[in-house]
């Protein structure tokens, strides 16, 4: 195995990853499957979570994949049984399902508001409910990933209604990490900078003259520093870490740049 098995303990453990056919998702399932874990994919995209599923049995773990649309309630209690009855029950759940619809305050209608809200935030209180359920009623704890965004944390012009919601769901993730401690479950967040991933990677804004100005690190993040992360979060290496906002953004929020930008990136 590439990591240390007994430093994560993972070997074993069951990890759902939502959205886990390409990008994040399956850096995620990628790593925690060489960390000896167990993983269910699910996936709008049944070609793409099958691909996964042979990286994750090519590590020499169990893999199943289930296909489904978490923005459908009524699908939710299938795909969560589905995992806990191909795994034997969830130990983890990494939630990769998000995007930004772009558009100024005044753009946006009530119905974009609700599809922002409904694509970063609703399922995933939907979806964590029912799998803390089954972690509370096997009384073996677990843990909970979501994915926020550097948006939910501070003004994000032109994408307000994902930012609000990448707000709900850092304090969302705060509500579970108290709420279902007593249960040891922990819950917390990664906040993505920039982030070259297989949707966004010919997006313009986001080109690397871009991110060298505003980012310390002077680039884009990889899906590979988002499924290390993750694969932090629900190893025991993070077994004290409840309720907090891991940054994986190059300190692109600690820069503080308008209107100076970094030093010596403006010549
Ligand atoms: N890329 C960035 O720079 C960046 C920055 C901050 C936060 N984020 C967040 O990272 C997350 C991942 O974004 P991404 O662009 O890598 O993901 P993505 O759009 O590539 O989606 C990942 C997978 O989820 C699947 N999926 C999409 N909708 C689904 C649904 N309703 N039900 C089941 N599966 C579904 C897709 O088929 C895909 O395989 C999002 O939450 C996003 O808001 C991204």
């Amino acid at each position: 195995m590439a990591e240390d098995a007994s430093l994560l303990g993972l070997a074993g453990r069951r990890v759902l990853v939502i959205g886990g056919g390409q990008g994040m998702g399956e850096a995620t399932a990628r790593h925690v499957s060489q960390a000896g874990a167990d993983v269910a994919l699910v996936d709008l995209v049944a070609e793409r979570a099958e691909a996964v599923a042979a990286i994750v049995r090519a590590n020499g773990t169990r893999a199943v994949t289930i296909l489904g649309d978490v923005l459908e309630d009524a699908q939710i209690p299938r795909i969560v049984a589905e995992a806990e009855a191909g795994l034997g029950g969830i130990d983890a759940l990494v939630s990769i399902v998000g995007a930004a619809r772009w558009g100024s305050l005044m753009e946006t209608t009530g119905a974009d508001w609700d599809a922002q809200m409904a694509l970063n935030l609703r399922y995933f209180f939907l979806v964590s409910k029912a799998v803390a359920g089954g972690m509370i009623r096997r009384g073996m704890g677990g843990c909970i990933v979501g994915i926020a965004s550097v948006d939910g944390q501070r003004a994000s012009p032109m994408r307000g209604a994902y930012g609000a919601a990448k707000a709900g769901l850092i304090s969302l993730v705060q509500t579970m990490a108290v709420e279902w401690a007593p249960h040891g479950i922990r819950a917390n967040a990664i906040a993505p900078g920039h982030i070259v991933t297989p949707r966004l990677y010919d997006t313009p804004h986001r080109q690397e003259a871009y991110a060298a100005s505003l980012i310390p690190l002077r680039r884009r993040g990889t899906i590979e520093e988002i499924g290390k992360a993750a694969l932090f979060l629900v190893s025991d290496l993070a077994s004290y870490v409840n309720g907090t906002v891991l940054d994986v953004d190059g300190g692109q929020l600690a820069a503080n740049l308008f209107p100076g930008g970094l030093p010596g990136a403006n010549g």
